[in-house]
């Protein structure tokens, strides 16, 4: 007798290419969220022979990002056309090549204490830097974005070649044009420091943990984390979900969940102070969580803190006159990171 499988339920497809042309032919961040209101936090679609599971609830994603029999990465013939044949990053490899190099990476962060104190100084020269270009520009609209670009992708440069450049350094702008591309590589923290709504930070003490919360819950970096593969049939929510099936985190599903989050698409941080103290949310999760969750999660918390920190301390930004600012929620997507619209704001002195 053969195995009866219970799969997750999911929208009709086509014979052969099933539910690809729904993805290609709108947005496609807007059609999961669409069909996680009808079909509820686990459903199945398939894009020819390949089953795709999309998980919308946070505590679905912790449970199966946490079992060691969904820790794969997809290999396909579009990765190999962008990462190249014998691309074996920590980021896009599984088993072994993939355990290798974490263990490497994390050791490497560890010995140059990458997220801890004695690596501050690193970013805090980077936002000094930030600060002093932003300095000759009074009151004249300043593209923040391009400069937290420069900053950030220093940052990384510090990490991967052990050194800062000048921004005049032609190897810094080789890096830059390079990530520019790839904003995955560059480090996504580069994309959250650009987000247009530091015009409308409030500053004050004790304030700024919930800004960063609020800034990485709103402008959902990475909508659909980096998709995780299964080894072994495995159960989830009394569904079957088969060896080789695509799993993928709903970010958008969590980030934005109204029954979480009230008025999701606006920018409240107030929503994270409970009598007056900073209170964490267990659903603000845009590093993903688990075995494979966000290396560079300490890096891009230190750097928005300390950049906020000190941009804000001196100077306030606002949209220039006449000048309608993009929405925070029509961010470009490239291929697993979400990037701000292009932007401008003119600053000012706090304290002039
Ligand atoms: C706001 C900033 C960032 C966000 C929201 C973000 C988000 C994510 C997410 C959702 C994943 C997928 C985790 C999973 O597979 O379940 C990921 C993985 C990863 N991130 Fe980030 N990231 C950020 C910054 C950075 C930075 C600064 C670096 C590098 C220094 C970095 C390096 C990586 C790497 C190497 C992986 C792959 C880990 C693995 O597969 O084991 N990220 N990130």
């Amino acid at each position: 007798m053969t195995k009866k499988f219970n799969f997750p339920p999911g929208p009709y497809g086509l014979p052969v290419i099933a539910n690809l042309p729904a993805i290609l032919s709108s947005n496609p961040t807007e059609y999961f969220t669409k069909c996680s209101h009808k079909f509820g936090d686990i459903y199945n679609l398939r894009f020819g022979q390949r089953r795709v599971c999309i998980l919308s609830s946070t505590d679905l994603v912790r449970e199966v990002f946490n079992s060691k029999n969904a820790q794969d990465r997809v290999t396909n013939v579009a990765y190999y056309k962008v990462f190249g044949k014998n691309a074996h990053g920590v980021a896009f490899s599984s088993k072994d090549p993939w355990k290798d190099s974490r263990r490497f990476i994390l050791g490497l962060f560890r010995d140059l204490g990458v997220g801890r104190g004695v690596f501050e100084s690193k970013v805090t020269s980077e936002a000094e830097l930030v600060k002093k270009l932003a300095e000759g520009i009074n009151r004249k609209e300043v593209d923040l974005k391009q400069k937290f670009f420069w900053a950030v992708g220093n940052i990384t440069c510090g990490i991967v070649f052990g050194k800062q450049y000048d921004y005049n350094d032609p190897t810094l702008k080789q890096f830059i044009n390079f990530v520019d591309v790839f904003p995955k590589v560059s480090g996504p923290g580069a994309l959250v420091l650009t987000s247009p709504f530091l015009c409308a930070l409030p500053f004050g003490p004790g304030y700024k943990a919930a800004v960063i919360h609020e800034t990485l819950r709103i402008s959902n970096v990475a909508p659909l984390g980096i998709p995780h593969v299964t080894d072994k049939d495995i159960k989830l929510s009394g569904f079957d979900i088969p060896k080789g099936t695509t799993i993928a985190a709903n970010m958008t599903a969590i980030l934005m969940n109204d029954k979480i989050f009230k008025n999701p698409d606006k920018v409240n941080p107030d929503r994270f102070i409970k009598n007056g103290v900073f209170e964490e949310s267990s659903h603000v999760i845009p590093f993903s969580t688990g075995t494979r969750v966000c290396i560079g999660e300490k890096l891009a918390r230190m750097e928005l803190l300390i950049f906020l920190a000190h941009l804000l301390f001196r100077y306030s930004f606002k949209p220039p006159k006449d000048v309608t600012m993009p929405r925070i929620l029509d961010g470009v997507e490239y291929a697993v990171a979400r990037c701000p619209m292009p932007y401008s704001v003119v600053k000012s002195e706090r304290y002039a």
